[in-house]
């Protein structure tokens, strides 16, 4: 047999299976019987990409099996080969939409099954600055469980996602391996159709970052090309369904490698044999030119992104350093080069292995840094960086910031002999790694002493943080004499600018104005650029000819003008990573906010899923805009439409995250107390009768104000 009958017969059969399921599916529910999958956005993720068709029914679902065999030519040639893989995949996903029907929760841990679209959008960042270089997908059966564990473990050493589909499953699981999203060990599903929820994952990243047009398989495919970085891991005996899956993947140009060396062909870059399991991740990384970012720490555990979303249990730990109990502290000090002596380390009060098991002890750590280039201003840049440094350490794990920190060290990692001085050290080894253009010298300083911990608290750290809070409510867009473009989310979405004010951080909520300046003061050639603000046009609007000026040239031209102050004349484009989104409420001359987090519906009858599947893709929506979550206490959030008064509805977890905030900004633009109150959430209505009948009661502004539209 030929490869390529190889993946006619796999087609064949899956979409004899796919057939005889649906039929039975129609006999037991009817035609009308609805199928979805949970929590997307976009019907039948990989048909509706793929052909731009949305399915809803049982009925629809055959009609669309129709479609897919028209894919089905058999003539023996490349491109028939890739058509068969592609509708092996799509056959796939409606066996595997058929499992979901009638409300079933077919996959129960530690399968995850199909992934929300909401877990794209979050990998949105880590994938483009390469946090998360490359997703992984396994399947089939290792030789031996130690070589699946050690294969799953060298691509999660490397930060890279790792889907897991079929028996490599139950290897790791007898091995005792951990996994989960928070780890990035996802397993998928047992059965070979379960690969589809990563190809999902592939294809509506292209819709909801790229805006690709779905339907355009071409453009699609150019997508997944370019700019997913997957590659799929098979292991032998591969059968032709299989075979025809990967063919598949390579069509959406993910490279295959596998350990089969019987009735296979090797495809060069595509089709890869390697005998040896052991090198599986460097054949992966190579044939999908994946550079991992090596940050060589000398400690006695593993340091890595992947150990990022780790927690720790209280049974597990060793010790506990608890800032809201006692008083801990993060801190960045500026000094001059002759008080820093470079790489020095200093402890006051005992080490680790002086505290009682399972304790709650105090912790601060000063670090020192001093550089030609460093300003202040850098200070808290750094500073938050803490969380992630100490998060991916083995076993760690951080939370908060500044005097409100927590840190748990787990057992098994105090046992591997990690003491403070490996704290500092990763403290140390990243700030240089990664500040090296502006930090030449930089010393960590440890405190565990109670006393003295209590002490520099209150003398150092507190008016420290004082100083800083007070530069940072001074930064307004009107005070400083540049803003910030952002461009890296260019990655995924080609046309997208982000321009970054004091008073309006990027959609993602990671790039303050202040991180910009850092940003491009690190990397003059890097993703922000200064952008002048000197030819204003329209002060209310935020509309300016640099301003434009600067989108027209990142954008490449997709983009002409952009006001910073509006979200109906030409509002900013959105990426698909925004942590909220909000959009008009028509009935109440309001704008509703909802996030990333919360599923549920909102009042405009659309969930966030939906919401943000309309906007996003680097295109300009007026009426509706992504945005991250500091931006709705601005002073600066739509204020062209009359700012934050217009906010009518926020998921209620929102609304008190952002409370104190937007009651005091509403507090000084309007003189009204407790604005919050006044702004409905899920408890309150999710429809606009409803809605409109709370803010009547409560005498919501918005409701005298201007139509919006
Ligand atoms: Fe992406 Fe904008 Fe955040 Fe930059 S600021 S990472 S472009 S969302
Ligand atoms: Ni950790
Ligand atoms: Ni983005």
């Amino acid at each position: 047999m030929t490869l390529f009958d190889r993946v006619f017969s796999g087609n064949d059969a899956v979409y004899g299976l796919t057939e005889a399921a649906i039929d039975n599916a129609i006999a037991q529910y009817g035609a009308d019987q609805a199928v979805s999958f949970p929590h997307t956005a976009y019907s039948l993720p990989c048909y509706y990409a793929v052909t731009g068709t949305k399915v809803a029914n049982l009925g629809e679902l055959k009609e669309a099996l129709g479609v897919v065999k028209t894919l089905m030519t058999r003539e023996q040639k490349l491109n028939d080969a890739f058509m068969s893989g592609v509708a092996t995949a799509l056959c796939a996903e409606f066996i595997e939409v058929l499992k979901y029907i009638n409300g079933a929760e077919p996959y129960a841990e530690p399968y995850y099954g199909h992934l929300a679209d909401a877990i794209i959008r979050e990998l949105g960042v880590p994938l483009v600055t390469g946090d998360i270089p490359g997703v992984a997908v396994i399947l089939g059966k290792a030789p031996s469980n130690e070589e699946a564990v050690e294969l799953v473990k060298s691509y999660q050493a490397q930060g890279i996602l790792v889907t897991l589909v079929g028996d490599v499953i139950d290897q790791c699981v007898e091995a005792g391996l951990k996994m989960g999203y928070a780890l990035r060990i996802v397993p998928l599903g047992k059965d070979v159709t379960s690969v589809i929820h990563v190809v999902s994952v592939a294809l509506r990243a292209a819709l909801i970052f790229g805006n690709v047009t779905p339907g355009d398989a071409g453009a699609l495919m150019k997508y997944t090309m370019d700019r997913v970085p997957a590659f799929v891991n098979a292991f032998k005996p591969l059968d032709d369904v299989v075979v025809a899956c990967g063919a598949g993947a390579i069509a959406l140009g993910f490279p295959v490698v596998t350990n089969e060396t019987e009735n296979i062909f090797r495809v060069p870059k595509s089709l890869i044999v390697q005998e040896d399991v052991s090198k599986f991740n460097a054949t992966s990384l190579e044939a999908r030119d994946i550079k991992i970012k090596i940050t060589k720490i000398d400690i006695p555990v593993s340091f890595a992104s992947a150990f990022e979303g780790e927690i720790i249990r209280k049974g597990d730990m060793q010790v506990e350093f608890d800032g809201s109990r006692k008083d801990c502290f993060e801190l960045v000090c500026t000094k001059d080069a002759s008080e820093v002596e470079d790489h020095k380390f200093t402890l006051i009060g005992p080490d680790f292995d002086q505290m009682e098991v399972g304790s709650k002890q105090q912790i601060a750590y000063i670090v020192d840094v001093a550089g030609k280039n460093m300003q202040s201003d850098f200070e808290p840049v750094f500073e938050r960086k803490f969380h992630s440094y100490v998060n991916c350490v083995e076993g760690v794990m951080h939370t908060g910031q500044r005097d409100m920190i927590r840190i748990r060290i787990s057992k098994s990692t105090f046992e591997a002999g990690f003491r403070a001085k490996d704290l500092a050290e990763v403290l140390y080894a990243n700030i240089k790694n990664e500040f090296d253009a502006v930090v030449d010298k930089c010393a960590v300083t440890i405190v565990t002493d109670e006393a003295e911990c209590t002490k520099l608290r209150h003398e150092l750290a507190i008016p420290a943080y004082d100083r800083r809070d007070e530069r940072l409510t001074s930064l307004t867009d009107e005070s400083v004499p540049v803003y910030y473009s952002c461009i890296m989310c260019q990655a995924f979405s080609p046309s997208h600018v982000c321009v970054v004010t004091p008073e309006r951080l990027g959609l993602c909520g990671a790039v303050s104005w202040l991180d910009a300046k850092a940003t491009n003061e690190l990397d003059p050639q890097g993703p922000c650029q200064v952008i002048t603000k000197e030819r204003v046009i329209d002060e209310n609007l935020g509309r300016y000819e640099d301003v434009d000026e600067a989108v027209a040239k990142f954008s490449q031209g997709a983009l002409e003008h952009v006001t910073l102050y509006s979200i109906m004349e030409d509002p900013m484009t959105s990426c698909g990573c925004f942590e909220c989104i909000c959009g008009i409420e028509p009935f109440s001359n309001g704008v509703i906010i909802t996030n990333r987090e919360y599923t549920g519906m909102t009042p405009l009858g659309m969930t966030f899923g939906e919401l943000a599947s309309m906007t996003g893709g680097g295109v300009q929506t007026p009426g509706f805009m992504g945005h991250g979550k500091h931006f709705i206490s601005s002073k600066k959030f739509m204020k062209a439409e009359g700012g934050i008064e217009r906010i009518v509805w926020m998921p209620k977890e929102l609304k008190e995250q952002v409370a104190e905030r937007v009651n005091k900004t509403a507090q000084e633009l309007y003189g009204i107390e407790n604005f919050c109150d006044m702004i409905g959430d899920e408890t309150i209505a999710t429809d606009p009768e409803a809605l409109l009948e709370f803010l009547t009661e409560k005498g919501h502004p918005a409701l005298g104000m201007d139509p919006m539209m």
